[in-house]
């Protein structure tokens, strides 16, 4: 059981959450923390970002991070990203799991984030938290935009899959293999599906958590949910017609993932100044906690005159 995954309190049919992570993508870090095509303020947005990590789950089982972690694959773009994210991971006492996606520099990533030799290899990684695994795969083509999953990875995650996990596994992946309505996605889409769903079908994998897309989007792939988070840097307008799709410096998001027995939940959480009311409190629970299920009802389910 992971320390910290939210309320003390059981009031309605599931204990809590076994497992919280926190699911963040995208942030396309730059070298000298320049604006994102003139435009987007990338570290400001992300430190928003960890803002509202750090207030909201003091400790996750881990920070997964699903790729695009620097715009140009710059090294001094992953030491700002590294000397941003530590503090709050180290305050948190938590993993951070880092995935390439196609914006990213396999040599450069390896070498500034995870202290590897900067070589061409794929960033694979597996966690074990607390008996749920986690497995980083590399969608990343060196030299292309689009993802693929080559015989040498899908061989190695069919032999780590071959043992189960005791809580199953999470799958953290930068393209997402799902269909994207937008047309520009589907030119640099993850090649290789059938063969990534052959290994995954009857494997112990409960779900995929994803980005690149920029925007949250759910699915299944070979029976096993999919999770895209929306990114931290610029969001997709989606609410524009597919062709006429681009981005925007708005509605930046990150998700949290909770693990339960018999199911995940993925929680888009809005990274947002928004003013919030304090009807609900700590206090407020307390006084739920100090009724019978019966008294909740009354107290709380009741409409009032009916
Ligand atoms: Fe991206
Ligand atoms: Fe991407």
């Amino acid at each position: 059981m992971s320390a910290g995954t939210g309320s003390p309190y059981v009031f309605g049919r599931h204990e809590p959450a076994s497992h919280v992570l926190v699911h963040v993508s995208d942030p396309h870090f730059l070298a000298g923390g320049i604006r994102l095509g003139g435009r987007y303020d990338v570290e400001s947005n992300f430190a928003r970002t960890l803002e509202a990590i750090r207030a909201v789950h003091p400790h996750p089982a881990a920070i997964v991070v699903t790729g695009d972690l620097a715009d140009l694959g710059e090294p001094e773009a992953y030491r700002r990203l590294r000397a941003a994210v530590e503090p709050v991971a180290d305050q948190l006492d938590t993993p951070v799991v880092w995935v390439a996606g196609n914006h990213d520099e396999r040599p450069a990533l390896r070498a500034e984030l995870l202290g590897l030799e900067p070589t061409e290899d794929p960033v694979t990684g597996i966690w074990d938290l607390d008996g749920l695994r986690v497995i980083a795969l590399d969608t990343s083509v060196p030299g292309w935009h689009h993802g693929d999953l080559d015989e040498g990875q899908l061989s190695w995650l069919a032999d780590v899959l071959a043992e189960p996990a005791p809580l199953g596994t999470m799958l953290a992946m930068h393209h997402p293999p799902l269909p994207s309505h937008l047309p520009l996605f589907d030119i640099l889409e993850l090649r290789h599906q059938d063969e990534l769903a052959d290994v995954i079908r009857g494997s112990d994998v409960r779900g995929i958590l994803a980005g690149h897309l920029h925007y949250s989007s759910h699915g299944t792939f070979a029976g096993v949910p999919v999770s895209v988070a929306s990114a931290t840097c610029y969001t997709m307008n989606v609410a524009r017609p597919a062709a006429e799709v681009n981005g925007m410096d708005a509605a930046q998001a990150f998700q949290l993932v909770h693990v339960y027995a018999d199911t995940i939940t993925h929680t888009v959480v809005p990274v947002t100044g928004a003013e919030t009311g304090d009807y609900f409190s700590a206090d407020w629970l307390e006084r739920m906690a100090e009724l019978s299920p019966e008294g909740r009802l009354e107290a709380f389910s009741r409409k009032p005159g009916r």
